[in-house]
């Protein structure tokens, strides 16, 4: 195994898009940031340097950190942040993982211009188990403002409302030419007749979840959140905020231009985004003048689409790549997902949006969750997080006043959990406000997405329903708009594991929480010691 080291100069640059220029968060002033490769049981040391006057904190998003949450990376989670002028070195082992995940920035919300591409390559003399592809590259899709993000986030959190949405997407950074000024700010690629791609799709945006397609091709998913999948064809892609796609494309069409296209799925109707960000896919010897084809996207609310595609995602699940779902559950969790209204008295309107799981708003401590858990200090949080709503209701139906209010203590309120138990958790959808999709990611883990429905759950015939064979594994879910969703995994990461929608908005009202998973029998099975240059709080 090799040490991999990369430094990331966390600087503030000026980087113009549809006619504005403003000054960005990035690293090494690439915008998307730089791309990470390692190879599978490789350790990487990330020396991130703080040049910029902002806090940061940077996210492994999928990496595992066995023992080691002190690399994960959620800013009041498991570090402080690294303050300005200061330094951190990531330092973390790349194990029993490969294929594509992705780093971000982790407070705030910047990571709308801080991320990048983390390609884990199969271990030295392993192949994959499709075709070998001829060629690869990474697509992140993204989110551009015209406007200071954190500007945006803090007149959102004002008015008590939902902050203004961004006016473009991107692919790679770039809008593509259906933007004004936007001609130059285009990704394109190349590509040959004949050969096989592999391309590396991740869904970088703040609030998005996207439909991609590349016009007259259809491609076959091969992996997902780093971890194999029985292939399939699709003529589209649903992918989103965390979540990573690979599939095969084959440029076996008539040479020519194509656009490739991201748009989002808006299953709620709480805003209209329709904007279409483009890239483009060039046959070799194609003149640059023919102007290329849009593919044929789902429509903005095509739910049955949605259903259908995740219905299609199967763990390989094969003698070399097995899925390992827990059979028998130690410990069963039902959390309720709610958008409801909270009084406050500083904001425009006297009242504020707020989320909840099982009603409970979370809120951030001033010190690290895993540092106050290590050194076990008392009094920054509790391990009383309920393991069901405190009243059932019918969560799925006409929504009651009653449990639009929900309750903030002054310590954020946490779940403990057994090592190596097995934990089931039920993620329900509930229509106190408006019901939405919420792409949850777990960190620390993956898990196994065994059930999904819409409507409210049923504990009594929903389970003989699950897949126990082939689920999908990954490290994000879409709880789907006025449904259920059932994942499964073996706590045996110990630590403290951050859990939260993937969609910015959500999560800053507060749509969290975080498992505390106890430590093993022996040293070897706890959590590691703290770096020396863990940042202070
Ligand atoms: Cu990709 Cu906690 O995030």
């Amino acid at each position: 195994a090799a040490v991999k080291k990369y430094q990331f100069d966390i600087q503030v640059k000026n980087v113009s898009r549809l006619c504005h220029e403003k000054p960005i968060v990035t690293v090494n002033g690439m915008f998307p940031g730089p791309t990470v490769y390692v190879r599978e049981g490789d350790r990487l040391l990330i020396n991130v340097t703080n040049f910029a006057q902002y806090n940061m904190s940077i996210h492994w998003h999928g990496l595992k950190q066995y023992r080691n949450g002190w690399a994960d990376g959620p800013a009041y989670v498991t570090q402080c942040p690294v303050q300005t002028g200061q330094s951190y070195t990531y330092d973390f082992n790349v194990t029993g993982q490969r294929g594509t995940l992705w780093w971000h920035a982790h407070i705030s919300w910047l990571r709308a211009t801080v991320y990048g591409a983390i390609v884990i390559m199969p271990k030295q003399g392993t192949s994959y188990p499709f075709p070998q592809p001829d060629f690869e590259f990474n697509l992140l899709l993204g989110e551009w403002w015209n406007d200071d993000v954190e500007t945006v986030v803090k007149q959102g959190n004002k008015l008590g409302l939902p902050p203004k949405t961004s006016d473009a997407h991107t692919i790679n950074g770039k809008p593509g030419p259906l933007f004004p000024c936007s001609e130059k700010h285009t990704y394109a690629v190349e590509v040959e007749q004949g050969k096989t791609y592999l391309l590396r799709i991740i869904n970088a945006a703040l609030n998005d979840e996207l439909f991609f397609a590349v016009a007259g091709h259809n491609m076959t998913v091969v992996e997902i959140d780093a971890v194999y999948t029985k292939p399939f064809s699709t003529n589209a892609v649903l992918i989103a905020p965390g979540q990573t796609t690979n599939v095969l494309l084959r440029a076996n069409q008539a040479p020519g231009r194509y656009f490739m296209a991201a748009r989002p799925f808006m299953d709620a109707p709480i805003s209209v985004d329709n904007k279409t960000a483009t890239a483009i896919l060039q046959y070799k010897g194609i003149q640059n003048t023919i102007i290329p084809s849009l593919p044929q996207l789902p429509a903005l609310n095509d739910s049955a689409f949605a259903l259908n595609y995740n219905a299609k995602l199967r763990s390989l699940n094969s003698p070399r790549f097995p899925a390992k779902v827990p059979l028998n559950v130690d410990r069963h969790l039902f959390y309720t997902i709610g958008l409801g209204v909270n009084p406050c008295p500083t904001c425009q309107n006297g009242t504020q949006l707020t989320a909840s799981l099982n009603n409970i708003t979370f809120v951030m401590p001033q010190t690290a969750l895993l540092q106050a858990h290590y050194f076990n200090l008392r009094g920054v949080f509790t391990t009383d997080f309920p393991d069901r709503p405190p009243t059932p209701f019918n969560y799925t139906g006409a929504p009651l006043t009653a449990n639009l209010q929900t309750t903030k203590s002054n310590r954020p309120r946490l779940s403990k959990i057994a090592f190596n138990s097995t934990v089931e958790l039920v993620l329900q959808d509930t229509n106190l406000l408006s019901v939405e999709s919420h792409p949850f990611h777990l960190h620390g883990y993956n898990f196994f997405v065994v059930g999904s429905g819409i409507g409210n759950f049923d504990p009594k015939n929903d389970p003989a329903k699950f897949n126990l064979v082939d689920p999908p594994e990954r490290n994000t879910v879409g709880v789907p708009t006025g449904g259920w969703t059932a994942i499964r995994f073996r706590a045996d990461n110990p630590g403290v594991w951050f859990m939260h929608c993937h969609l910015e908005v959500h999560t800053g009202w507060g749509l969290k929480t975080a498992f505390v998973v106890e430590d093993g029998p022996d040293a070897d099975h706890s959590v590691l010691p703290p770096p020396k240059d863990l940042p202070p709080c």
